[in-house]
Formats: structure tokens, C-alpha cells, sequence
């Protein structure tokens, strides 16, 4: 089998995110492969402030966003609106990343269609279907279906392995999160935006910066509580430090933060930021607290402590590592390990060590190198 053909299907910021540097990595080899992009829009003003930042400009738009959308309505809008696009361009291959709904229910269209599936991102595992929940399931079932899996690391190979699937379909390159971070990096480098952002921002740098998101559907009930309890009575604690939380546009998640959170001097609840002003914000920060899964594979790279806000991670690499820590959503948990960093600076030092599980920035191109080979071997 040749790949020329190649479709690349995302839906949300973190797909986009993750496969912009490979659309760029693959539009380099124009003689090779015809490639189009198709978006499904899931997420409608997220995936556009990274289209914007990128300069992309999909083929296919299926623009099925909706406010507060459920799980079957957007399953049911991608299954009948990815048919056409498939039978439009024919593709040899369509890649698709990571473990959303949009994931899922094209490669589900794929496999009822015969045509292949490239899955980037794969193999992390929880093995508990409710956390995170509904990913797990999506990530466990694209697997079962992907001809070829592009792991992450030696972990997310392994756990593919377990699941039997050929070792031949299987090529570890690293995270593709990297890649774009390091584009990020450069881009704030080489146009002095750090000048520019810090000017934009509604508060100073003149104190210490906790940088906070959550958004997980199974944090949603007593754990968001206990977050924004847990950030509130932080807040309060430390009236020297400014918790800054981009709030995700999930109405769910914002109607609870608003109601907790506003109306504290130092918490301040600001739009989604673009993704060149967050990682500048990332690197400016003290500590990171959260529940996104791209969020704790950029913060090795920039050495900042982070403390994930939930019960299990399919990212163990960088907690191994000790440069990322589990703290559930309990409350007082939360509140120690937040205090432990900020009063124990030998422990902050702990979390601080020149290394990056999830990758080196050249994760694309180990993708595009597999997929130009002459002979690929069929699952
Ligand atoms: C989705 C993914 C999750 C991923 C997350 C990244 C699924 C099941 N969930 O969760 O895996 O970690 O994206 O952020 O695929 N909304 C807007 N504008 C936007 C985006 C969202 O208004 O740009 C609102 C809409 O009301 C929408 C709701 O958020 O209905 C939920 O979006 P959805 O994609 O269904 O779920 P997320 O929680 O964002
Ligand atoms: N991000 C961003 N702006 C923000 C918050 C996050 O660009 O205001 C980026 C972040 O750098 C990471 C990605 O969005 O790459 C994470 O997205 P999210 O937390 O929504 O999804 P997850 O990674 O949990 O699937």
C-alpha cells in the first residue's frame, strides 16, 4: 500500500494543536502526497483561534458545534457529515488523533468505508473507562480499528502490545505537542512577543503566577466544587500570588467557575488564550495546576511544576520523572501539595530537572518518513 492520498480529520483545540506541525511537516512533500484537511469543528471558537494563530485553512468544515452539545448529537452529526468528504476525495489514509468524539466516530466512518486509519497519539491508556471518561473508550476502540499507530513513547507502544496489535503497525515518535511548542517558542522568540502579551494582560508579573485550567466531563459535579474550593481558599492563603485561569468555553465549566471564582481580587477568569499567549503564560508561571492532558506534556519542556487535578493519567511518563504530580480533587489534597511547593523550595527544586518523556520536537517528521515509505504492510 502507497499513501497518497491523505485525509487529516480534527475537531477540538488539542487535536488541532497536535496536528498542525504534521499537516506542515506533510505540505513540505506536496510531490509526494495530495493532502486535505477536514475539521469537524466539535469545537467551533477554540479550533478557529488555532487555525487563526497557524494560518490553516481547512478543505472540509462540518461546523457541527452546537452549545452544549451531547456525546450522541456530535457522534451522529460526524458519522453522516465525514461520508461525503470520503466519498469526495478517496483518500488512501485518513489521519486522525488522540481520543475525542471526533476521533472516534471518523474512524468509525473509515472502517465502515474500507479506507485506512493512521491514528496519531496512540496507545495512552488509563484502562479505567470512566476516567477519563468518554476518551478511554474512544482511544481503546480507534485502536482496535487504526492500521497504523503512531505511539507517543515506549509506554503507549507497550500498552498496544498488550492489546495485541503487530509491533510492525506500531512506530514511537514522540508527541507532536512538542513540535508545536517548539514552533510556539520560536515564533514569541524571533517577533518579541513576550513584550507584546505582557502589556495585553489584565494583571502584572511583579507576583508569582499559579496558572490554572480544568475542563474533564468527569470532573464535573463534586470535583469542579472541590477545584474552585480548593482555589478559592488558596487564593485567600496566598493574597501574594495571582491565580490566572483561562476558562474553558464548556458551559458547564464556566457557569461553576464564574459562580465560585469571581470577584477575588487575585483569581482572575479570562477567555481561552490563544496558543502562543498561553505558552508564554506557561512559562511565566510558578506552578500549573490542572486536569488537560496537553497542558502536562508541554510543562516538562518548560520546567514548571505541574499538579494534575485528577484521580489516574494515561501521561505516567513525566510523574515517574517527578516532574508532574497527582493530586486528585479532594479538597485539602489539592490545598497541601499547592502549599508544599510554595513554602518547601527544595522540594519545588525536586520537580526541575532538563528532560522531556513526551518528546524533542521531531515527532511530525518521524511521521511523515513512515508514511512515505514505498511499501506499507496492510494489519
Ligand atoms: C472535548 C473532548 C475532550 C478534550 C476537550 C479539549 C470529547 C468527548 N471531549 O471536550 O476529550 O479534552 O474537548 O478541550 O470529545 N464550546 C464552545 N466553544 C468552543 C468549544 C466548546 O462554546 O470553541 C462549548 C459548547 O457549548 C460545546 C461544549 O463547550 O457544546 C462542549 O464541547 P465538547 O467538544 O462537546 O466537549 P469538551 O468538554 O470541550
Ligand atoms: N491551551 C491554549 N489556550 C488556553 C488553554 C490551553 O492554547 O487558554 C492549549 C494548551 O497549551 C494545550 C491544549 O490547549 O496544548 C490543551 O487543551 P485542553 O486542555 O482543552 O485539552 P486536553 O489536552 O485536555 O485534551
Amino acid at each position: 500500500m502507497i499513501y497518497k492520498k491523505i485525509l487529516v480529520v480534527f475537531g477540538t483545540r488539542p487535536e488541532a494543536l497536535k496536528m498542525i506541525p504534521l499537516l506542515k511537516k506533510l505540505s513540505e512533500e506536496k510531490s509526494i502526497f495530495n493532502i486535505k484537511v477536514c475539521v469537524t469543528a466539535q469545537h467551533r471558537g477554540m479550533l478557529d483561534q488555532v487555525l487563526d494563530i497557524f494560518d490553516v485553512l481547512p478543505d472540509y468544515d462540518l461546523d457541527l458545534m452546537s452549545k452544549n452539545q451531547t456525546l450522541s448529537s456530535i457522534t451522529n452529526k460526524i458519522l453522516t457529515g465525514i461520508d461525503s468528504v470520503l466519498s469526495d476525495f478517496k483518500p488512501d489514509i485518513v489521519l486522525v488523533h488522540g481520543d475525542t468524539t471526533t476521533t472516534f466516530a471518523v474512524s468509525l466512518a473509515c472502517f465502515y468505508n474500507k479506507i485506512q486509519i493512521g491514528h496519531v497519539e496512540a496507545g495512552l491508556r488509563t484502562f479505567n473507562l470512566n476516567s477519563p471518561w468518554p476518551e478511554e473508550f474512544n482511544r481503546q476502540i480507534t485502536s482496535k480499528i487504526a492500521n497504523i499507530h503512531f505511539a507517543p513513547t515506549n509506554e503507549s507502544r507497550n500498552n498496544l502490545i498488550k492489546e495485541r496489535i503487530n509491533s510492525k503497525n506500531i512506530i514511537v515518535t514522540g508527541n507532536t505537542i512538542i513540535d508545536t511548542l517548539y514552533l510556539a517558542l520560536k515564533k514569541i522568540k524571533n517577533e518579541k512577543l513576550d513584550l507584546k502579551f505582557k502589556k495585553e494582560f489584565p494583571f502584572g508579573f511583579k507576583k508569582k503566577i499559579i496558572l490554572i485550567t480544568a475542563h474533564r466531563r468527569e470532573n464535573f459535579g463534586k470535583g469542579f466544587i472541590n477545584i474552585c474550593n480548593s482555589l478559592e481558599q488558596l487564593s485567600k492563603k496566598y493574597n501574594n500570588i495571582n491565580f490566572i485561569y483561562p476558562v474553558h468555553l464548556n458551559p458547564n465549566v464556566k457557569k461553576i467557575v464564574e459562580q465560585k471564582l469571581s470577584n477575588i481580587k487575585n483569581v482572575y477568569l479570562i477567555k481561552p488564550l490563544n496558543y502562543l499567549q498561553f505558552i508564554f503564560l506557561m512559562s511565566e508561571s510558578f506552578i500549573i495546576m490542572t486536569d488537560s492532558g496537553g497542558v502536562q506534556e508541554e510543562a516538562p519542556s518548560l520546567n514548571i511544576p505541574v499538579l494534575v487535578m485528577r484521580d489516574t493519567t494515561e501521561r505516567p511518563e513525566a510523574v515517574s520523572f517527578g516532574k508532574v504530580k497527582l493530586v486528585g480533587t479532594n479538597v485539602n489534597k489539592i490545598i497541601c501539595e499547592v502549599t508544599n511547593l510554595i513554602e518547601d523550595i527544595n522540594y519545588y527544586k525536586s520537580f526541575i530537572k532538563n528532560i522531556n518523556p513526551y518528546g524533542d520536537g521531531t515527532a511530525s517528521k518521524k511521521i511523515v518518513k513512515f508514511l512515505k515509505l514505498k511499501k506499507h504492510v496492510s494489519k
